[in-house]
């Protein structure tokens, strides 16, 4: 490296880049991979292996991947499988349905479709006209990559500056850092929003029109959008009808698309909560709300499914003008068109095999091995940390995260400051370094100044679970010794 040759600098490059952070893969993450690189060269540690309770991607803490997909995804890649006698026949059947699709018969071709194939865009409609009770359209899907790329081009959308003001989008607090590096690559202001953490982590209509005219008077910002993440990530909540009917009642009146977040809508798992729509409830509403824009984002990486490598998601957008609707799709156009196999999990989840067909048996009893294990593991995470003097933590409903406050010593906030590290920074890295569990300070998510808190999955299997929370147990009671 030298001038010579590097024309591009840190002076020279986006800067907005160089000021998002991301800290679900930030510097725990990094230390946690560090350390086990220096584990495998033989240093010493006072802990066996590293845990990575950091990222919600659950095949990568155990879970087994749905014998059906996989199936269909390697026959659809190789179809010489179809002749395989132990291959089932719906098995067969879904690969040949989409393969026709396919140009050439073949998933390497660029499928004609840029919004997807539109033999799935059909099935993706019609789960959930049957989730909602209300008709959907093909034409409002768009498959995708992965739910991040199509929040990311929804977000470009509104990436525009009038009359002076500049384009802000609502988030909450804390949020799914996606939302705040997206907005802070796009330049736009992030209009934080608390959640309520003393009601469950619910959304407030009192906090939100605080933000919003906070973000109106303080920052001359021009508000454009809301973003809802529900079942909640970090935060594990789900919403109630009535708290969705409130935010789309704000966003009506405040002239806001609506970006519901509802990747985890299969993660359900307290007994008083259920998944809302926020399409379903709009709907019910009848008008005028029932006639105002939504986007909804759907993913194959969460779920029972957790099939996040393969990258596949759908976006749904309601009542869009069409003249949006087609600039929208023209954005889109330049990328072709969303992996082919991301495409056939998004099948598979929306079309699963049905009652009397030959893989039936065997998906729902996969599926609900892991749902049910995911509804075990969230009870035992909430028992164990409200266990925990100086822990509280509210109940996981839902996605796949708890959230815990944890209350710091005056010392440890000290010493924090002195290393200009946030107290939960100190506190993840010092867990870290004792047991190699890596979690994420609340500080990369957000939270109100004065509480701290870090987020960890709840997708170690049960066994390494239990041992872990045992670990997080000692550990806890060792500091407070060391730092109260
Ligand atoms: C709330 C939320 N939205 C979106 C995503 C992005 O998921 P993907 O791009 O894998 O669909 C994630 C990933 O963890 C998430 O937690």
């Amino acid at each position: 490296m030298s001038e010579e040759t590097n024309f591009l600098t840190l002076d020279n490059i986006n800067p907005y880049i160089i000021e998002l952070q991301y800290a679900v893969r930030g510097p725990l993450f990094i230390r946690a991979n560090e350390i086990e690189k220096e584990m495998a060269k033989g240093v010493q540690k006072p802990f066996k292996t590293v845990i990575k309770a950091n990222n919600g991607d659950a095949q990568a803490m155990g879970q087994k991947p749905i014998t059906f997909f996989r199936q269909v995804c390697a026959s659809i890649a190789h179809p010489e499988l179809l002749n395989d006698p132990t291959f089932p026949a719906d098995v067969k059947h879904r690969v040949e349905t989409i393969l026709k699709a396919c140009n050439g018969y073949s998933i390497g071709s660029y499928s004609a479709d840029l919004q997807g194939l539109e033999v799935i865009r059909e099935h993706v409609a019609q789960f959930i006209t049957k989730r909602d009770g209300f008709a959907c359209s093909q034409d409002d899907i768009i498959l995708s990559n992965g739910s991040f790329e199509s929040i990311k081009i929804v977000l470009g959308l509104l990436k525009c500056t009038i009359d002076g003001k500049k384009p802000g989008v609502m988030i909450p607090i804390p949020q799914y850092p996606l939302y705040s590096a997206i907005l802070t690559e796009y330049n736009m202001l992030k209009i934080g929003y608390f959640l309520d953490e003393a009601n469950g982590w619910s959304i407030n209509n009192t906090e939100l029109e605080r933000a919003l005219n906070e973000a109106k008077t303080k920052h001359n910002a021009n508000p454009r959008a809301i973003v809802v993440i529900n079942p909640g990530n970090p935060t594990g909540q789900v919403l109630t009808k009535e708290n969705i009917q409130n935010i789309i009642k704000f966003a009506f009146n405040e002239k806001l698309l609506i970006l519901a977040d509802e990747v985890y809508q299969f993660n359900i798992y307290a007994k008083d909560s259920e998944f809302h729509p926020f399409k379903k409830v709009m709907k019910e509403m009848g008008e005028p709300y029932s006639s105002m824009e939504l986007v909804s984002f759907m993913s194959i990486s969460k779920g029972y499914m957790a099939e996040g490598g393969i990258r596949g998601g759908y976006t749904e957008i309601t009542n869009f003008h069409p003249q949006v609707r087609a600039q929208l799709l023209k954005n889109i156009s330049a990328s072709y068109c969303p992996n082919i196999h991301g495409q056939t999990v998004i099948d598979c989840v929306v079309n699963p095999p049905q009652k009397g067909d030959p893989s039936y048996d065997l998906f729902e009893k996969e599926k609900n091995a892991v749902l049910g294990s995911l509804k075990d593991r969230a009870k035992l995470i909430y028992d164990t940390f409200n266990s925990i003097p100086g822990y509280s933590c509210n109940e996981v409903q839902g996605a796949m995260y708890a959230f815990p406050r944890v209350e710091m010593p005056e010392k440890v906030i000290e010493i924090a400051k002195q290393n200009g590290q946030e107290p939960d920074e100190f506190y993840a890295f010092q867990l870290l370094e004792t047991t190699g569990i890596c979690v994420i300070p609340g500080s990369g998510f957000g939270q109100k100044a004065g509480t701290y808190h870090f987020r960890t999955t709840i997708l170690p299997q049960t066994d390494k679970l239990k041992e872990m929370l045992n670990h997080i147990k000692e550990f806890h009671a060792k500091f407070l010794k060391e730092y109260s």
